[in-house]
């Protein structure tokens, strides 16, 4: 295969990985300017937790976290209000097993993060509680022969895994909590004057264990009630919307930031940005999907950033010995018919196990954009809703759409396999 140095990139342009609060995450944000400023507008005046709901790979863990990173550059460079993003990956609601676990984990993270970022803050003119007490006590866990110091100073995150009895202890001991709610109530007395931004992610993972469930709703008055705490919790559509109306977490966190899949006409940008972030800088990068590929993938995958991004790096690894030489005769050609090639197998892998109901249900469901629930049976000419669930069981098993399902509430989605298999039939 040529590399990726051969189309003159130092690696591959379509990351499905998603973007991170960097400068150089920052500068891959595309189409996202409206959804920015009203998720750091929210941030910065309201005393609601924000959410975000969208599709898979639309983009929710990237916005939020270059909104995260923009405001601590704002904060840095131009003196707004103190906003810090946590120096971690975003929490899952599976991250720990109990809600103090849980609860242990987002303290410990602050606590790394305030300390990383006690000069910022102490020469903004923030009075900030002396770490000295916390580092004696770790250094006393060293000397005790422990090890956790490295683990809770070198931000390694091992501390809870620990095998030590007295792990929980030292945690304590080393003042940590106190260190935290101090740091955060002298530093943001209140919800305007900035806070520590932890984002938990991938909310849809509540349906998959009940007492993930419990165990965020037991987290309200903890974590998601502490002052200076500044939540961004991400999902899918139906998971957010139920997770924002439950009682328990009601009048606790925002109206959901809706996003829709990127324009097609931004595509272009999107292209060009990653080849200036990602060029080796040898020679003028010529990507094997430009954006004219890239969006004709777009397009036929259903809009689906991650799934787009995900193909135009298969392309590349199947078809990139040819389109570099070529030098890019006929490269949309090329690609079509890849793209024909990979829906009919798809397909194929399919079609024994769904019947004929399956797929008239299967191709309505694609042309009313992809989602539904089981209260739209007449819509999609079923009796009831159990005879329309049968049919979803069987696309499931199919692997062409997903089930969420929070409480009694399930809610239908065409799986990645299922776009492919969608244009198979167009
Ligand atoms: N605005 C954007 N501009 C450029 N690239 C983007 C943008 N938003 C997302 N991406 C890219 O799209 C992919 C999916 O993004 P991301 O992981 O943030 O989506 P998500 O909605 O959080 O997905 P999931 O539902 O799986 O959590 C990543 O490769 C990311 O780099
Ligand atoms: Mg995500």
């Amino acid at each position: 295969m040529a590399s990726w140095h051969d189309f003159g990139l130092r690696q591959s342009p379509y990351d499905v990985r998603p973007l991170r609060a960097t400068k150089e995450g920052s500068d891959l944000l595309v189409g996202r300017d409206q959804d920015a400023q009203r998720l750091s507008d929210h941030l910065k005046s309201s005393t609601t937790h924000a959410t975000i709901e969208g599709d898979f790979g639309v983009g929710k863990t990237s916005l939020a976290s270059v909104v995260g990173y923009r405001l601590r550059q704002a904060f840095k460079e131009q003196g707004g209000p103190p906003f810090i993003p946590l120096n971690r990956r975003p929490f899952q609601p599976d991250e720990r097993e109990t809600n103090e676990g849980f609860a242990k984990l987002v303290i410990l993270e602050i606590a790394s993060t305030l300390a990383q970022n006690e000069r910022v803050l102490k020469e903004a003119g923030f009075t900030f509680p002396s770490m000295a007490s916390i580092k004696r006590s770790i250094e006393n866990a060293e000397y005790r022969g422990t090890g956790l110091g490295a683990a809770i100073l070198g931000f390694g995150g091992n501390f809870f895994r620990s095998s030590s009895p007295n792990t929980s202890d030292l945690f304590t001991e080393a003042g940590i909590p106190l260190f935290v709610d101090t740091c955060l109530s002298q530093c943001f007395p209140d919800h305007a004057s900035g806070g520590v931004i932890c984002i938990l992610d991938n909310m849809e993972m509540l349906g998959k264990s009940p007492e993930h469930k419990v165990m965020i709703e037991s987290l309200r008055d903890t974590v998601f009630g502490q002052e200076g705490l500044h939540w961004i919790m991400c999902g899918t559509d139906h998971v957010i919307r139920t997770v924002v109306s439950t009682p328990m977490l009601q009048g606790r966190l925002a109206e959901p930031i809706s996003l829709q899949p990127i324009n097609d006409d931004q595509i272009g940008e999107l292209i060009a940005r990653r080849l200036e972030v990602y060029s080796d800088g040898r020679v003028a990068a010529r990507p094997p999907v430009g954006a004219e590929e890239f969006r004709h993938i777009y397009e036929e995958t259903g809009r689906h950033l991650r799934q787009a991004l995900k193909a135009a790096e298969d392309f590349t690894r199947d078809c990139g010995e040819s389109i570099y030489r070529s030098g890019g005769q006929d490269d949309l050609n090329l690609l079509d018919k890849w793209l024909k090639e990979q829906a009919t197998r798809y397909f194929n892998s399919a079609s024994a196990r769904v019947t004929d109901r399956g797929w008239q249900l299967f191709a309505l469901l694609a042309e009313s954009g992809g989602r539904c629930t089981y209260s739209q049976h007449q819509e999609f000419h079923f009796r009831t809703p159990g005879a329309m669930r049968d049919q979803v069981q069987i696309l499931k098993s199919a692997g062409l759409v997903d089930i969420e399902t929070l409480g009694n509430r399930h809610s239908v989605s065409i799986a990645s396999k299922g776009w492919w298999v969608a244009l198979h039939f167009r």
